[in-house]
């Protein structure tokens, strides 16, 4: 497994608890100690961690870090993949990275899926990810036994790509759902009416989902621990928005990309999704 942040790290320790040998890489080693103690096996680079893995699973940053763990020349882990393992990318990463990280697989007769997740911090933890999948039918079949160690469902979206244009469809509405609540209490506050109040009205209604009543209370109480930080939000709607350009267009996307770039701006950025309301505060 490469990438040991905050959700790597904790995917990985679900795979060592189910008894699946583990060789684990990060770009700073320092994140790798607590997992090397549970018994995972410790790689310096990308490709020294896959040489005798029968599955590969990638979770970092963004498309500049999967392009690095994958292909980087010197330590790149698909050069150097057994023949008959399986590249499993789950960072969330753009739908024209996934479909050109599937090209280079096939280029090396190597197995690809994208297989990014839906669920924060505390889902990784208890093994209860969202997987959507992108790729051939026979290698999700394979895989998905393994996927279902750290994720509740595994859904097959389609060929290779579809995975990440799902992952980026769920983002994009769960985000515009946050930035719309911010918005929301910020206006209802203004007009004088308890927000606690008015939340508890909204939560009563078919309008409310479940994710956004979790979130008001969350903005309610100043609940801003990171789960879902801001950053990758404001990252992924980068995403939505690249992808968007040949398509109809994704105008609410666009304005939620631009409050969540204020929200940045206002050093909100390693504070959790919810923190978007404080800048109507
Ligand atoms: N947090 C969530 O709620 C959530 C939910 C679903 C999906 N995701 C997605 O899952 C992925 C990981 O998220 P996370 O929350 O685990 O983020 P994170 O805690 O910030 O970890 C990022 C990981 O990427 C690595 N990385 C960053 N830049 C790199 C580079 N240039 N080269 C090599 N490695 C690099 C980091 O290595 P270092 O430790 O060396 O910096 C770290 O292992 C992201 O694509 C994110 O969008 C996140």
């Amino acid at each position: 497994m490469l990438g040991m942040g905050a959700m790597g790290s904790r995917m990985a320790a679900n795979l060592l608890k189910a008894g699946h040998e583990l060789t684990v890489w990060n770009r700073d080693q320092a994140k790798t100690t607590a997992l090397v103690e549970a018994g995972a096996r410790l790689a310096g680079t990308p490709a020294a961690a896959v040489r005798e893995a029968e599955f590969v699973i990638s979770m970092v940053r963004d498309v500049e870090a999967s392009r690095r763990v994958w292909l980087d020349p010197a330590t790149g882990a698909l050069a150097v993949m057994a023949g008959d393992a399986v590249a499993i990318e789950s960072s969330t990463i753009t739908v024209a990275w996934a479909q050109e990280l599937a090209r280079h697989c096939q280029a090396r007769g190597r197995a690809f899926i994208d297989a990014p997740v839906a669920g924060s911090r505390d889902r990784a933890e208890v093994a209860q990810l969202i997987y959507f999948v992108g790729g051939e039918t026979a290698i999700v079949e394979r895989v998905r036994p393994l996927l279902r160690v750290m994720g509740s469902a595994v859904h097959h979206a389609g060929p290779a790509g579809s995975g990440a244009a799902v992952k980026l469809m769920v983002n994009a509405l769960f985000g515009v759902q946050v930035a719309a609540l911010g918005e929301l209490l910020g206006f209802i506050r203004h007009l004088g009416v308890d927000e606690a109040t008015a939340v508890e009205i909204l939560s009563s209604t078919p309008v409310c989902s479940p994710v956004a009543q979790r979130a008001a209370e969350a903005m309610i109480t100043g609940n801003f621990a990171p789960m879902f930080p801001i950053d990758l939000v404001q990252k992924d709607f980068t995403y939505v928005l690249e992808a968007a350009t040949a398509g109809a267009g994704v105008p609410l996307a666009e304005a939620a990309h631009r409050i969540f770039s204020r929200a940045l701006a206002q050093g909100l950025g390693a504070m959790n999704i919810t923190a978007v309301a404080q800048i109507y505060r």
